[in-house]
């Protein structure tokens, strides 16, 4: 067995002090191997987004902590790339640009800079379109510059919180089966955050349910279905058995978050 890359351990958070402090996250314990695609379902304000961006570093933990390669994350993470669901692309620069950003950030030098971008615009299937400018782009090829973006880092850790999810069916579709082709050519170890079912199971090796606030892992389930996973899957028995069990599990915890 691999050792871990992630690993949380009683991480617990909470925002505001006395009568008004919420527990977003508490005693959440995760363990992700290198090269695993992980995903976290569970009831909206379960602190999915909390657990990702303590992962980041961008958010420090209340107790308990997070060991990147078995060092403690005390501040942002220059491993980790993260993608939400709103682009943030910037919108006064070209796709190019764009993705130049972070290695520029970085001083990478120029040569190896192109280099990187036009590998990584090209994996994406945007070639042709480095002068564009974001707002010239549909919502697909947006999420792509951002994916794109976050990529041309090399970043060990891609954190995905919730990135596809004002795409349409379609494009959504293509960007999951582009997302597994990438990381699976690249190496990157992924912790995804979605409220679809079907996506955590076409992506993930493992899913992660978490219980409704404060976030603990109510279940973890291995994902055994075989690659590559294509949309079709989504038919078969297998499949149709193991989004049965998990959706059960996200309800029961959907319905004590409302009460
Ligand atoms: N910066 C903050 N200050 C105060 N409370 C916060 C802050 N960020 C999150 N919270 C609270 O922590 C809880 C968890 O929020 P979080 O965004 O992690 O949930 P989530 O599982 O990502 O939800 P969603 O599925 O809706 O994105 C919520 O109750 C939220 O109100
Ligand atoms: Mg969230």
């Amino acid at each position: 067995m691999s050792e871990a890359l992630i690993q949380a351990k009683e991480l617990t958070k909470t925002f505001g002090r006395g009568k008004k402090a919420v527990t977003a996250v508490e005693d959440f314990n995760l363990l992700v191997k290198a090269r695993e695609v992980v995903t976290l379902v569970g009831p909206s304000g379960c602190g999915k987004s909390t657990v990702l961006n303590m992962v980041a570093g961008f958010m420090s933990s209340t107790s308990g902590q997070i060991l990147l390669k078995g060092e403690p994350v005390t501040s942002v993470e220059p491993q980790c790339g993260m993608i939400f669901q709103s682009y943030a692309l910037f919108p006064w620069m070209t796709v190019q640009e764009n993705v130049e950003f972070g290695p520029r950030v970085n001083r990478l030098p120029k040569a190896e800079r192109l280099d990187r971008a036009r590998r990584y615009i090209e994996m994406v299937g945007l070639n042709g379109f480095e002068d564009a400018y974001p707002n010239q782009l549909s919502g697909g090829m947006r999420q792509r510059v951002a994916l794109c973006r976050a990529l041309a880092n090399e970043p060990e850790v891609l954190l995905c919180d919730e990135p596809f999810a004002a795409l349409d069916a379609m494009t959504r579709q293509v960007m999951q089966e582009e997302l597994l082709r990438i990381v699976d050519r690249s190496g990157q170890t992924v912790l995804f955050i979605t409220h679809s079912i079907d996506e955590a199971l076409i992506l993930s090796d493992r899913i992660i349910v978490m219980s409704a606030r404060p976030g603990r892992v109510k279940e973890m389930i291995e994902n055994h279905l075989p690659r590559p996973r294509h949309v079709d899957m989504q038919l078969g028995e297998d499949f149709l058995r193991m989004k049965r069990g998990i959706w059960k599990m996200v309800e029961e915890e959907v319905v004590a978050s409302m009460k």
